[in-house]
């Protein structure tokens, strides 16, 4: 695995501090402070010590114990100040970072998103910016902090005798080069560790949302077995991480018994030779023990920048796939129905087989166009292409005259309202269901919709009205769809399309249904993807799909009129020939 350049910690740290600067540099102020005061009260006990030693006055003593106590006092409370402002500024910075990876991961393609399920999306905006946030808020109060205490140590060390600095020096040095090595064979283990983890939980997602397929199928006993599989893999995995971590605490504290070593015998020489008095001794074996904290933090830091490096890597990744889809600029007119214009359209999911082949068709504003075909012929397929969440690969889609890969994505989104095959029902309230948690419909236009789809029975029923939790409401699949309809309705757009779903309501939610498909296609252009002959008996024009070309497109009345058209057969066997 590639080895991440400083430079890029250092831009991700200022593009996320900078706003933050204020608390940042209040931070700064403080950890400075407790840096200071850890490294005067060594000298306070010298003094004490020596004083103490020579026989030196009572008081004088006693005043350096007041310091000592007053100054650890206070440093315990600069200490805790400073790890809130750390954990502030760190849980200020990744929250902004994770709503900006949430934002590009609901930006991107579908093609991206069906290659990657939900339980891996929430690991990687969750998993990863947590490894990073600890990263964030650690970052600055410890490894900065550190550095600078054991430069402050190493100073005042070198200062007392300029041998024992040397071999200081030369420890820490060593001590830094060596873990910077492990540095190099500990990411990869570590990676692997988040991989099996982001595998598993897309693993699990997938399955629960599955549920009732599997059990009715009998797929539960496999789904533990494969599911059993997952999990020792992320066992193996993370018994390999943590020990990597134990090798490492070890490896440091192996060496920093070496380091106190050295000091103490360069110390007991010293103090042999006459240099050194036996608070000297005391002082420089104290800051010998305070690099120990520096060292131990430093060498867990790279443990947490390991860990980082591999969220970091992951992040970036994540950011650097870009949409496929350019926006456009174009807009459309406003209060418009729009036309839609397909011209020899041809378009494929992946590198095989043309789904769509040679699609051409022109619905004017304000006509309806029925879309039928056997299961698999591409019809949702068209209405993905319209919707920009999938490029065609050849021909043109053009909408109110304009080539809708010029047209601002947001603008064309908002102007075509779909009601799909399954309804996406969010754990969320009745309100949000319906306005998408867009707070600006007021109630009121939601009470206008809910009457003019015939749900005010449906609505009476719910404990709180609108504010009623949707999960526990059990919703019929009927009910589903008319809840779909009251989101088109108050998106009120110029283009409707219609997924029909294909399994059977009962009559009277399909008469109500069908009531509401005729208020929604009132004035608007519409795309009805049609299993029941009923639904099309008002549309304009037919098109019959066949494998992806078109088999039969005209106008229905014409077609009906047709004794040979494939419509009339239609409408003489009945759609279930077609449809099987
Ligand atoms: N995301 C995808 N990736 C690859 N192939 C896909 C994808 N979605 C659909 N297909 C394939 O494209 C073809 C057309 O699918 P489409 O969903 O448009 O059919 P449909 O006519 O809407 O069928 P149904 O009546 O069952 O809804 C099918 O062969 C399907 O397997
Ligand atoms: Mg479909």
């Amino acid at each position: 695995m590639e080895k991440v350049p400083f430079r890029r910690y250092a831009a991700l740290l200022s593009q996320y501090l900078k706003p933050l600067k204020y608390r940042v540099a209040f931070l700064a102020v403080f950890m400075f402070t407790g840096i200071g005061l850890q490294l005067v009260n060594p000298q306070i006990l010298r003094y004490f010590i020596d004083t103490a030693k020579d026989g030196g006055e009572t008081r004088n003593l006693i005043i350096a114990g007041c310091a000592f106590l007053a100054i650890g006092l206070i440093r315990q409370i600069v200490m805790l100040v400073t790890t809130y402002m750390g954990q502030d500024v760190g849980w200020r910075a990744t929250n902004e970072m994770r709503g900006d990876l949430a934002e590009h991961c609901l930006q991107l393609d579908m093609s991206f998103h069906h290659e990657h399920t939900p339980g891996e999306m929430v690991e990687r905006v969750d998993g990863d910016t947590t490894t990073l946030s600890n990263f964030f808020s650690e970052f600055i109060i410890s490894i900065l902090g550190s550095f600078i205490l054991l430069i402050g140590v190493i100073i005042l060390i070198y200062r007392e005798d300029w041998r024992i600095g040397f071999a200081l020096i030369a420890f820490v040095i060593i001590a830094l080069i060596i873990y910077n090595l492990t540095r190099n064979i500990a990411v990869p283990i570590y990676t692997s560790e988040r991989e099996g983890y982001s595998k598993l939980f897309g693993f699990l997602e997938e399955r629960f949302t599955g549920i009732p397929d599997l059990r009715t199928n009998g797929g539960i006993g496999y789904t533990l077995d494969r599911f059993y599989d997952e999990n020792r893999d992320v066992y193996g995995r993370s018994v390999k991480a943590h020990v990597m971590g134990e090798v490492l605490q070890t490896i440091s504290g192996v060496m920093f018994t070496l380091g106190f070593a050295l000091s103490m015998g360069i110390c007991i020489y010293l103090f042999q030779r006459g240099d050194f008095t036996i608070g000297t001794v005391y002082l420089v074996i104290h800051y010998t023990r305070m690099l120990r904290g520096p060292l131990i933090m430093i060498s867990r830091q790279i443990n947490e920048l390991q860990r980082a490096t591999a969220g970091f890597t992951r992040i970036e990744e994540l950011y650097s796939i870009n949409s496929v889809i350019e926006d456009g600029t174009e807009s459309l007119e406003k209060h418009n129905t729009h036309g839609i214009e397909f011209d020899n359209v041809s378009f494929r999911y992946t590198d095989d087989e043309y789904v769509l082949r040679d699609i051409s068709f022109q619905l004017q504003p304000g006509k309806s166009l029925g879309l039928l075909g056997r299961t698999g012929s591409g019809k949702t397929t068209i209405t993905r292409l319209l919707f920009r969440l999938y490029d065609v690969n050849l021909g043109t889609i053009n909408m109110g005259g304009k080539d809708i890969g010029t047209l601002s994505l947001d603008e064309l989104r908002n102007r075509i309202g779909l009601v799909t095959q399954d309804v996406q029902l969010f754990n969320a309230t009745v309100r949000d269901n319906m306005t998408l948690f867009n707070s600006e419909i007021s109630d009121k236009e939601i009470h206008t919709v809910i009457d003019e789809l015939g749900l005010t029975d449906w609505y009476q029923s719910l404990p709180n009205g609108l504010d009623t939790l949707l999960e526990g409401t059990g919703m019929s699949a009927g009910e589903a769809q008319l809840l779909a309809f009251a989101r088109v309705f108050l998106k009120d757009p110029s283009i409707v399309i219609l997924d029909e779903p294909s399994s059977r309501l009962d009559p009277a939610t399909e008469q109500r249904i069908d009531q509401a498909v005729q208020r929604l296609l009132n004035g608007r252009t519409s795309i009805i993807i049609a299993h029941r002959l009923g639904t099309v008996q008002q549309v304009d024009e037919i098109m019959i799909l066949q494998d992806g070309s078109i088999q039969e497109y005209g106008d229905r009345n014409q077609l009906v009129n047709n004794p040979r058209s494939v419509f009339s057969g239609l409408l003489k066997t009945g759609m279930e020939e077609m449809i099987q």
